[in-house]
């Protein structure tokens, strides 16, 4: 299963949109019923205004209503150059997309496992997301856990 998920990172990668950085992220997302949903980053003209393939799969999720039921995501990425996607390094989320994956975990009641690979899949790496994000602010602490 990480392997297609993996695979769909990589896939959802080909559609971002990066000319600035021309770096080319995909997020895949697996769900509790075994299904995958992605996102790519999507960059903006005012450079700050760019959103990270992680935070777009997880808006998407959002969108859908299926916020609680993640369980894994997968990130892949490197340089774009013509139409490839290049690179031997991982691509491990930024502290923002930590935060916003944090979200998710907490109202799924669930860590989650968080895939890192780099754009040729040479390198993968895995990670607990609490790991990644330890002692973290999040919407349990704001009593949004249980019974909303
Ligand atoms: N980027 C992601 O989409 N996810 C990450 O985990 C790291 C960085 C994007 C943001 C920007 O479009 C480009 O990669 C270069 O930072």
């Amino acid at each position: 299963m990480s392997e297609t998920l993996l695979q769909a990172a990589k896939e959802a990668a080909g559609n971002a949109h990066a000319p600035y950085s021309r770096f080319a992220v995909g997020a895949a997302v697996l769900l509790a019923d075994g299904s995958i949903v992605t996102g790519c980053n999507f960059e903006n003209a005012s450079y700050g205004l760019s959103l990270c393939a992680e935070t777009v799969v997880l808006a998407t999720l959002n969108a859908q209503g299926k916020l609680r039921q993640i369980r894994e995501i997968a990130i892949v990425g490197g340089t774009l150059n013509r139409r490839e996607i290049r690179g031997s390094s991982p691509v491990r989320p930024c502290g923002r997309c930590r935060q916003v994956m944090t979200e998710a975990a907490q109202l799924a009641l669930r860590d989650i496992i968080v895939h890192c690979a780099s754009a040729d899949l040479s390198v993968v790496e895995k990670f607990w997301l609490s790991d990644l994000l330890p002692l973290p602010f999040g919407p349990s602490d704001m009593g949004l856990v249980q019974d909303d």
